[in-house]
């Protein structure tokens, strides 16, 4: 169990290029969708279905999908962010602000700091990727009693958990690409591959392998800040 803990503990957001001219073995993907089938969801609805693309063709037509970042994201993305490596490990939560266009760092961004910095914003990466997973979360699955369906979004949540465990121990990249679900994209995207009205793009992940090896800082809460025994 702690070759368990480790992998848990190993895998990472890994947000660099992938070699796109190295397909993933077919087997491989297998298992990281059998990862996906076999996860709990509630009331075992098995909420979801997943859009696998590899096709490099539609891979550069998701390329030039315009998506326009929103202020509200910024701004609140600004207040989750450390500005040293010092300032993160005090902090324990959140990222580094180095991760994102120098137009974010800003606490005063304006809409036009942001439009400006869009003109040149794009999936790049989809082009650095041989595979795009797209979960196509489906609401009419929806378990018993389940107020607003916050049931099936954790459900969700383990699938994509599965996943990314199964990618790590295989030794692929994942990356988590949120921004194919902003309503606009996901429009597009739903035409492109045919997926029908009722179903929602719920969350995007790259696959593949990273051009170079890739660590990067991560922290967390330490067990005491969260864990409460008997009482909160
Ligand atoms: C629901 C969800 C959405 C996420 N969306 C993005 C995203 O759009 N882009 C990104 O680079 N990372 C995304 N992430 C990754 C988180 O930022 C990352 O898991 C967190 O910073 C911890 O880093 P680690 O994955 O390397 O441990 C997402 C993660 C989750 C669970």
């Amino acid at each position: 169990m702690d070759d368990l803990l480790k992998l848990i503990k190993e895998r990472q957001s890994t947000r660099v290029p992938f070699n796109a001219s190295k397909p993933i073995p077919k087997r491989d993907l297998k298992k990281v969708l059998e990862a996906a089938r076999w996860a709990p969801t509630a009331h075992n609805m098995q909420n979801f279905d997943i859009v696998v693309v590899d096709d490099k063709k539609i891979l550069a037509d998701i390329h030039k999908i315009k998506y326009p970042t929103s202020i509200t994201f910024v701004r609140e993305n600004y207040k989750q962010l450390s500005f040293s490596v010092e300032e993160l490990r005090k902090r324990k939560t959140g990222v580094l602000g180095t991760m994102f266009p120098p137009a974010w760092r800003n606490p005063n961004v304006t809409e036009k700091d942001i439009t400006d910095n869009d003109a040149h914003n794009s999936h790049d990466q989809l082009m650095e990727t041989p595979v795009l997973l797209l979960v196509v979360y489906d609401p009419n699955r929806r378990a018993p009693a389940s107020e607003g369906d916050f049931l099936g979004i954790m459900s969700l949540g383990c699938m994509m958990q599965n996943m990314w465990l199964m990618a790590e121990s295989l030794g692929l990249g994942f990356h988590v690409v949120s921004s194919l679900s902003n309503y606009e994209v996901e429009k597009e995207l739903k035409k492109m591959l045919n997926i029908p009205a009722h179903l929602m793009i719920a969350i995007s992940f790259r696959l593949g392998y990273p051009v170079k090896p890739f660590k990067y800082l991560r922290v967390r809460r330490d067990v005491e800040d969260f864990a409460h025994y008997n009482g909160y």
